[in-house]
């Protein structure tokens, strides 16, 4: 430690208490105590060398702040990261979480019954109609971002409940779990911004990853292999996903790192609400 004796008075900016958490939490090498670093930090004490000192520091210090994994290719990437891990690993290959629910095991394990889909269908578009309310209203400027997209849902799966109907199948209310999410959704768009989008990104990319994946099991099982309009898309699907990626990663640009934080944290509590919808499908 004895050749850091000449630099400290730059050295101020690792006791900055934000830095101090990164390193805890993720542990990385600090690159102002590797040698590299330190031979650039010990440059003679002119009035040029010490700006280039600040300089050093600083890159050093904003290297290490990117530490968040996908945080260099955007904060869509952030959560994704996040919610790849909270699938189990007969859901997804990047899943860690442990196999614990019915809707957890492989879906093609699964025993679905028309009116156990049909209840999923009705708390789903009760989710969706609140969602794109939501939206629509943009309670927060940033909300109406995300107008017209392309990735709506509430309309078709209006038409699928229609086809149901003619079907002679009864539609049913919505039920506990729909009802539950689609509150909490109004409660969270009114007073947390950040974790409400946390909730929109997870609902509508779930539906368009793993959701379709569940919709033609489903319908091979049940439904003669009939393709509803919920996973049906006006445009290319890929480039939808990609706008909203964009439009996402621009609305996150102005938040902190705190509130970025506090938007992955509310993963979690994604999954558990959609987790409880997506049960319905087996009850
Ligand atoms: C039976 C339940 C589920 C299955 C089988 C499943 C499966 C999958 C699969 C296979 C992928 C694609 C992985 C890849 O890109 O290689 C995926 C992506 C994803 N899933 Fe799930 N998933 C399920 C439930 C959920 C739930 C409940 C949520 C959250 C509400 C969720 C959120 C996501 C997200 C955000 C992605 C990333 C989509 C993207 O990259 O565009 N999934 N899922």
């Amino acid at each position: 430690m004895a050749y850091l004796a000449p630099i400290s008075p730059s050295l101020s900016i690792i006791r900055k208490p934000q830095l101090t958490i990164f390193q805890f939490v993720f542990s990385p090498p600090n690159p102002l105590f590797s040698r590299p670093r330190i031979q650039n930090l010990r440059m003679p004490r002119n009035k040029t060398s010490s700006s280039s000192v600040v300089v050093a520091a600083t890159t050093a210090a904003e290297k290490q702040k990117k530490r968040y994994p996908g945080e260099s290719k955007g904060f869509v990437e952030e959560m994704r990261f996040v919610a790849m891990k909270l699938h189990t690993k007969e859901q997804a290959k990047e899943g860690e979480k442990e196999t614990k629910s019915p809707e957890e095991r492989p879906v093609a394990k699964w025993e679905p019954t028309v009116a156990g889909y049909l209840r999923f269908l009705v708390d789903s578009k009760l989710v969706y109609d609140t969602l794109e309310g939501i939206i629509d209203e943009a309670t927060f400027p940033s909300y109406a971002e995300f107008k017209n997209t392309g990735l709506e849902r509430a309309e078709k799966l209006a038409i699928d409940l229609e086809w149901f109907k003619e079907q002679g199948y009864q539609i049913p209310e919505p039920t506990a779990p729909g009802k539950t999410y689609s509150q909490y959704l109004k409660d969270l768009a009114e007073n947390d911004p950040q974790a409400f989008i946390c909730h929109f990104y997870n609902i509508y990319f779930a539906h368009s990853a793993g959701g379709r994946m569940i919709g033609r099991k489903v319908a091979e099982r049940i439904l003669d292999g009939r393709e509803l309009e919920f996973y049906k898309w006006d445009g290319e699907l890929s480039q939808l996903l990609q706008n909203v990626r964009e439009k996402l990663n621009k609305v996150a640009e102005e938040w902190t790192r705190e509130q970025k934080n506090h938007c992955l944290e509310e993963t979690e509590k994604s999954f558990k609400y959609s987790g409880d919808i997506l049960r319905l499908i087996l009850s």
